[in-house]
């Protein structure tokens, strides 16, 4: 899978950006997300889970942020998914590291969950999700579900629709997602920029790698990533929630969707059963790093 051969690299590329837009973004998207939060905190308790944690980087902001320590009370769980072994084991290292960090707060261990599943299987996720926070938990959290930096992009479009379906579905009535892409309006201009800076990660592309009608990229090495159409999540999300879905541009470059959940409507089951694999050109060259080598590699790019 791709992303255990680039996690080893993917935060420092990410967080240490040159790039001003996609700084700029970050931020924005972080405060964005942090604020809304805030504001559900003030009512609710919250489980809060990210799709596709990666590293985990934006958990364990949040976990040192202002935002933490003034609704920590609220704050019932953290719950990070991905299913790349080795963001997995990074997040894993990472968490450990912080737990014994004394200004790392001690109610962490019991609230941050890392959990290595794929986020397209709803049922197996749910299921992990009630075993790690209880039933009683899992049912009485008002429960946040968030997926950033477009990474619902870099999924194939089968695996997004599936993946979209189950953020809402571990939402439940009354829950909210909050999904952060990146912006079709910007593909032509800003993509190249953006890849060219992250060439280390994407691996070899040229000008053939850029599909400005569909708002694909494809580098050689299979780096695939989506920019979205203003309503496009909106739209998946339509088929299946009744709520509020509120769009809006972030920075130009990015476009927020923001659903707060009614009622699902009930969606049969079996439209879904070709959407399950990865694309075999995505699976492609498979991982170059084992756990242990991205653990390796991991330590080495933090000087450790
Ligand atoms: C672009 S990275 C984003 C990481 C993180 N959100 C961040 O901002 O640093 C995408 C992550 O999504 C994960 N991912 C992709 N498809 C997934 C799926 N179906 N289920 C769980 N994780 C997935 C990948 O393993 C990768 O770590």
């Amino acid at each position: 899978m791709v992303w255990n051969k680039l996690a080893p690299k993917y935060d420092h590329f990410v967080t240490f950006t040159k790039d001003p837009l996609l700084r700029k973004f970050q931020k924005a998207e972080k405060r964005t997300l942090f604020s809304l939060i805030s504001r559900e905190a003030n009512n609710d308790n919250l489980i809060l889970i990210e799709i596709g944690c990666g590293t985990s980087r934006l958990l364990f902001r949040l976990i040192k942020s202002k935002t933490y320590k003034k609704n920590a009370l609220k704050i019932k769980f953290i719950i990070g998914i991905d299913d790349s072994d080795s963001m997995y084991t990074i997040s894993s290292y990472e968490k450990d590291k912080q737990m014994r960090n004394k200004k790392f707060p001690n109610d962490i261990k019991s609230k941050l969950k890392i959990l290595k599943v794929n986020a397209g299987e709803w049922k197996k996720l749910e299921k992990k999700i009630k075993n790690n926070v209880g039933s009683k938990n899992y049912k009485n959290c008002k429960k946040i579900v968030f997926c950033i930096l477009n990474t619902l992009g870099i999924m194939h479009p089968n695996e997004r629709k599936k993946v979209i379906y189950s953020m809402a579905k571990i939402a439940g009535n009354n829950g909210i997602l909050f999904i952060s892409t990146f912006n079709a309006g910007m593909f032509k201009s800003y993509a190249p920029r953006i890849y060219d800076e992250i060439k280390d990660i994407t691996g070899f592309f040229d000008d053939n790698s850029f599909d400005s009608i569909n708002n694909d990229f494809i580098s050689r090495d299979y780096y695939y990533s989506h920019w979205f159409n203003f309503n496009e999540i909106k739209d998946d999300l339509n088929e299946y929630v009744n709520g509020k879905i509120n769009t809006r541009l972030l920075n130009d470059i990015g476009i927020i969707t923001v659903a707060r959940i009614e009622k699902l409507i009930d969606k049969k089951e079996n439209k879904w059963s070709f959407y399950f694999t990865r694309p075999p050109e995505l699976d492609h060259k498979n991982s170059i790093s084992s756990p242990k080598t991205a653990y390796n590699k991991y330590q080495k790019k933090k000087g450790f």
